[in-house]
């Protein structure tokens, strides 16, 4: 086969290699079971794309049951085990705001995890797939009544309060109903992670939390933090079950958990002796990095659990305290990698560039770059342009023997920044009708979706026992009609 490292264009980032074998379906991009067949087509759990597109059309996003499920029980395993003789396991939510349908909050439930929702929509997929509120935990900046009452309503198991503010609000509408409300309080413990490194400030410029830096309320020498434990412990309708904190999203190194956990608990030890409570939960977040390109590395489970299971021990010793019953929430590690999206390729084109900036004798010289559309875009994953997201790509539908071409994956949005893949080597050969297969899209890409230019969002397809059904099904031009209430009432 002609896919020599010759084929490298000078356009490519850095960290993108010519793949020794384009057809070859990178590790650990892809869900469990999926596998190329011996006509080339990639197939999950048997089923070939060309079924599923038979079936279902494209865009359409291909999710393995199966992939979800044992990714969810690694959790729960590697955790429960590193942390069993320290509080005798660990309750692991699934969030939901990565990706939610009713469906997915039944797997969570039998797989023996609980569910953290962060709005009332989101409570109300956890009520249709029957989740018992003890089960179900809620965040957000800024709850509404009406959510604060729901979660009420539900008995839910923990209301992650997020503000002084907040605090107030929930025991005022809790005490209102003659009910005790289960409050967790989110705290911001100036531990930043990305990725590769964590910093660690004192301040915390950034809207979610409550900050613990001393100064940061008018009473001078009391944190933020510090007021909200004593305002809970003061309310007859809280109880305040413990502490939380999430120190942000696709991270790779346990480091930054570490040091946030060794932080919440010092605080935690302090407020208890302070102010004679037992704090018995502390929720250590989610942010769990996984692999979208080949060079991304994402640690098991059991590395991280035992990492961060040896800092909470070791502290708790140090502070002589009851270690608390220990909770995470992990999103994108348990929905992320198990999803591709399916793509059909339309219009192609090659356009020339100048060298890139600093390669020097040649500045008059041009490199191709093609660009691929397919029938999707920033409607159904927004990551590329909100975030910068670098993700992967593979000819689906047939093996070739054509050389590696520079890539562009691109929507068919009114927008140039409508970017599904930046770069990725794909076979020079890749024509309209041809299908594209996109990993790692199982989290935050159907949850942002959107109707920019009125694209119909695609359905979702969960694949099992070589069985393919829709747990969300694609939108029609219908459903885009549905809320536009017509000329004559203009
Ligand atoms: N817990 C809390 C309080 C959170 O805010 C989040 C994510 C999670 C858990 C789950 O984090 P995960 O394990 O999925 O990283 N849209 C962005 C990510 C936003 C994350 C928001 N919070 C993205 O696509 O990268």
């Amino acid at each position: 086969m002609n896919q020599a490292a010759d084929h490298a264009s000078p356009l490519a980032p850095e960290w993108l290699a010519v793949p020794g074998d384009l057809n070859e379906l990178q590790e650990p991009l892809w869900a469990a079971g999926v596998e190329k067949n011996a006509s080339g087509e990639v197939t999950v759990d048997g089923l070939s794309v060309s079924e599923l597109k038979e079936q279902f059309g494209t865009p359409l996003f291909v999710m393995s049951e199966s992939d979800f499920r044992s990714r969810a029980r690694a959790f729960k395993h590697a955790f429960d085990a590193a942390f069993a003789d320290i509080c005798g396991g660990v309750d692991v939510y699934y969030a939901g705001k990565s990706f939610l349908c009713t469906a997915v909050a039944s797997w969570v439930a039998e797989e023996g995890l609980r569910l953290d929702t962060c709005s009332g929509g989101e409570l109300a997929v956890a009520a249709r797939a029957g989740i018992d509120g003890s089960n179900l935990g809620l965040h957000g900046n800024n709850k509404s009544d009406a959510e604060i009452n729901r979660a009420l309503d539900m008995s839910l198991g923990r209301i992650v309060v997020d503000s002084l503010d907040e605090l107030e609000r929930v025991a005022k509408i809790a005490s209102s109903r003659g009910e005790v409300a289960k409050v967790m309080l989110r705290l911001t413990p100036g531990v930043h992670a990305h990725t590769h490194e964590f910093i660690a400030t004192a301040h915390e410029d950034q809207k979610f939390g409550l900050s613990m830096a001393e100064d940061s309320t008018e009473e001078a020498g009391l944190s933020a933090a510090e007021e909200a434990v004593a305002a809970a412990t003061s309310y007859a309708s809280v109880e305040l079950l413990g502490l939380h904190c999430h120190i942000g999203s696709q991270i790779f190194e346990p480091d930054g958990f570490a040091v946030a956990a060794e932080k919440l608990l010092g605080f935690l030890a302090a407020m208890q002796a302070k102010y004679s409570i037992v704090m018995p939960e502390l929720d250590l977040g989610g942010g769990y990095g996984i692999a979208y390109t080949p060079v991304d590395t994402p640690r098991p489970p059991a590395e991280i659990a035992e990492a961060m299971a040896a800092v909470v021990r070791s502290t708790c010793a140090e502070l002589n305290i009851t270690p608390p019953r220990i909770s995470i929430e992990p999103g994108r590690a348990i929905v992320g990698s198990t999803t591709f999206t399916l793509y059909e390729v339309g219009t192609l084109k090659t356009v020339r560039v100048d060298a890139p900036a600093g390669d020097e004798g040649q500045e008059n010289v041009t490199y191709p770059r093609r660009y691929v559309s397919v029938d999707g875009g920033m409607s159904d994953n927004a990551r590329p342009v909100l975030y910068d997201a670098d993700y992967s790509a593979i000819l689906a539908s047939r093996d070739s023997d054509a050389a590696p071409q520079l890539s562009r994956v691109v929507g068919k949005h009114c927008e140039s920044g409508d970017i599904v893949v930046r770069d990725v080597y794909l076979p020079a050969d890749v024509a309209a009708g041809d299908l594209l297969a996109v990993p790692g899209t199982g989290a935050y890409c159907w949850a942002l979706s959107s109707n920019y230019n009125y694209l119909a969002r695609p359905g979702v397809v969960a694949v099992r026992d070589g069985a393919a059904r829709l747990i969300v099904r694609g939108e029609t031009e219908e459903d885009l009609l549905n809320r536009d209430m017509g000329v004559a009432n203009v």
